[in-house]
């Protein structure tokens, strides 16, 4: 039996989604089990756990692998990525290995121990830690999603239809399709080969004002695209930080993205999918008729 944790999540919900079809039996760790159920179907097993928390174990009862989808990027005080991503992690990578049960951590490329940004340097630890656990590891590192960026996008434009662009939006950023990114977890989830191995998971680079273009021939809209300048960005996060940790988390990752150049040479998403990573105009016809 699969568990996953953050299966209620953009990914997770694709995660459990595969792994239901290919015929796995799947349990779901979620912090709100009625809402985990009501996004992802009653027939789904939904236990309640918060990966910070002590009695994890009992709730991975019966596990083969444990797959973390969580982040707390989005979270505020007290519960952000050193709560979430670094020390749940822990928690939860501590309990899979309890019930000798293997991992699969989502982590994110670029993950160090000096990065500027708390997440990437939460991911760090999380991956150190699995990799000293003693359990069965596999850890997917992934680009930023196409769908999270196409859902940002299309919440700026609003009725306008000029979506909103952070910072100048040139440099190429390798997006990947959350779709693509669920189907190498799953894989790692049931291949024993994946062991031990570091996953990177990209797509096609594109920049975040290509995004936007792409979105608004799909959507048939027009007008220039929008910019919000990086010193109003870094502004914003610097500002924020002390009343709203969430927020101004989003701004400093919005204005790294804009600045922090990818290596292009890092993906296996090919070699593992067996097929070209999904394009930025699959993930918008996960949007139709919005
Ligand atoms: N989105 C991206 O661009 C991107 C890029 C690279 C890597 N990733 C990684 O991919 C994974 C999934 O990201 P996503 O964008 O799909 O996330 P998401 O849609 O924001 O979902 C986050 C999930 O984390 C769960 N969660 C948060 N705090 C938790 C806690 N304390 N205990 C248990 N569950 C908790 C939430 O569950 P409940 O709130 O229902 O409890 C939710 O299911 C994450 O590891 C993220 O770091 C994302």
């Amino acid at each position: 039996m699969i568990v996953v944790a953050g299966g209620s999540g953009l990914l997770g919900r694709q995660v459990v989604n595969d792994l239901l079809l290919s015929g796995e039996r799947v349990r779901v760790l979620a912090r709100d089990p009625g809402r985990a159920r009501a996004v992802l179907g009653d027939e789904v097993d939904v236990r309640a756990a918060d990966v910070r928390e002590a009695g994890l174990v009992q709730v991975l009862d019966g596990a083969s692998v444990v797959i973390s989808a969580v982040h707390g990027v989005l979270g505020g005080r007290g519960d952000g990525p050193l709560d979430v991503d670094q020390r749940g992690n822990a928690n939860l990578i501590d309990a899979a290995a309890t019930v000798s049960a293997g991992v699969v951590l989502v982590s994110v490329i670029g993950a160090a121990a000096d990065s500027t940004l708390e997440l990437f340097r939460a991911k760090h630890a999380a991956e150190q830690h699995l990799a000293a656990s003693g359990a069965q590891w596999t850890i997917v590192r992934a680009a930023p999603f196409l769908e999270t960026w196409l859902d940002i996008l299309i919440q700026t434009a609003g009725k306008s239809g000029r979506p909103m662009v952070f910072g100048r939006g040139e440099l190429p950023i390798p997006f990947v399709s959350a779709r693509d990114v669920a189907a190498v977890v799953c894989r790692a989830s049931t291949d024993t080969t994946l062991r031990g191995r570091v996953l990177e998971v990209a797509g096609e680079p594109l920049s975040m004002t290509e995004l936007a273009h792409i979105l608004q021939a799909a959507r048939g809209w027009d007008g220039t695209v929008r910019h919000l300048p990086r010193p109003v960005l870094r502004a914003l996060a610097a500002l924020a930080r002390p009343v709203n940790p969430a927020f101004a988390r989003k701004n400093q990752a919005a204005a790294a993205l804009d600045t922090d150049p990818w290596d292009p040479s890092t993906t296996d998403a090919a070699r593992v999918l067996g097929r070209a990573p999904l394009k930025a105009s699959d993930a918008i016809g996960r949007f139709a008729g919005n």
